[in-house]
């Protein structure tokens, strides 16, 4: 059986930054609050017009590029919450606009664990022979979602996209990833939510109810999702590590979604990993979803951190609930 093997990596972040500075002069929060609570500086973010599509589209053709460009994909998969329109599915505009025609092109819906799902589904179709080439985006613009003016969220959210450019290989060589661990829990949908916007606010009500405008927004509650959070990305992680044969002490890099610096500290503690065995971007990017677990990959291998043949497991947790882990083993590739 064929296994997904990573033969190119990129990430993009749009060039606005959003200061924990520039929060404080408009918002009732504090550098101190929002640096201590979720260990975050600043956040990248999409100019009014931009969309979704506009980093994955960055993203992806710089995992194509880091790949060797000429063999293009078979297969094209978004992970996003934050689709361009609620139909029809971004990922298909992305195909086109990266030249790859009439390419087969989905989107994976699991918030912040997207990039694992898709990841779980790329390996899928790989292991089954239905794909040879999927090159697999993580992208998400969660800055159009949050409510500009509620301080509880709006400090924790920057926008980014990262990628991946997965091929049919062999299990034991580098690259190589492990069939992720995946879980969810629907009876605590609630934590983590839009309420309006899709078919259960449609539907209800006669067509004349006016709809709350305040329902178009991103609602969270935070210490309950923080501690679901921690367990469910440490039992993942422990099973994903012994599903790949590993010991915890086998792993050089824990690449955890990069939620809140608090969370990371809280599973890196209850999965053994010293600070000096884990990646983080958070501070320069904050919470950037789907598009977390792919642009810290990336990033950690253009500034040399993530080298050839170390091992990482990655882990996330988000809005579902939803969560999942995975292992592999960092390829010798060049990533921009
Ligand atoms: N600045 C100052 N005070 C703020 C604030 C801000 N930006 N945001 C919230 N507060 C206040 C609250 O209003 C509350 O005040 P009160 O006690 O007077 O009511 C107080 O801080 C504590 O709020 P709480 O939400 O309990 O804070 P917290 O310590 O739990 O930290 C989060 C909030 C969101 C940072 C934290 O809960 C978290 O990161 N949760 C998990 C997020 C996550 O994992 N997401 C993953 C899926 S996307």
């Amino acid at each position: 059986m064929k296994s997904a093997v990573i033969a190119g990596a990129g990430s993009y972040l749009p060039p606005k930054l959003v200061t924990n500075a520039d929060l404080t002069a408009r918002l009732d929060t504090s550098d101190e609050w929002i640096r201590t609570r979720t260990g975050m500086s600043v956040r990248h973010v999409i100019e009014p017009g931009d969309a979704t599509s506009d980093l994955a589209v960055e993203a992806g053709r710089r995992a194509l590029d880091s790949a060797g460009g000429g063999g293009g994909a078979d297969v094209v998969i978004l992970a996003t919450t934050t689709p361009d329109h609620q139909v029809p599915p971004t990922a298909p505009d992305i195909t086109a606009r990266l030249g790859l025609r009439t390419t087969p092109a989905f989107d994976v819906s699991a918030a912040c664990a997207g990039f694992l799902y898709g990841l779980a589904t790329a390996s899928g179709l790989i292991a089954t022979g239905a794909a040879e080439r999927i090159l697999l985006i993580g992208a998400d613009a969660f800055t159009t979602m949050v409510d500009p003016d509620d301080r509880g969220t709006v400090v924790l959210f920057g926008d980014a996209a990262g990628a991946v450019l997965l091929r049919a290989g062999e299990a034991d060589e580098p690259g190589a990833v492990g069939m992720p661990v995946l879980g969810s829990d629907g009876s605590l949908a609630g934590l983590i939510q839009v309420p309006a916007g899709g078919s259960r606010s449609r539907s209800s009500g006669p067509p004349s109810k006016e709809p709350d405008p305040g329902a178009v927004y991103f609602t969270m509650n935070g210490r309950e999702t923080f501690r679901h959070a921690v367990g469910r990305m440490s039992e993942s992680s422990r099973e994903a590590v012994a599903r790949a044969g590993w010991e915890p002490t086998d792993v050089d890099w824990l690449c955890a979604h990069q939620a809140n610096l608090r969370i990371l500290t809280a599973v890196a503690d209850e999965l053994g990993f010293e600070p000096e065995r884990r990646l983080s971007n958070i501070a320069e990017v904050g919470n950037t979803a789907a598009a977390s677990l792919p642009t810290l990959l990336a990033m950690s291998a253009s500034d040399g951190t993530l080298k050839a043949g170390h091992r990482v497991l990655l882990t996330a947790f988000g809005g579902g609930l939803s969560w999942g882990a995975a292992t592999l083993t960092w390829p010798d590739i060049v990533v921009g």
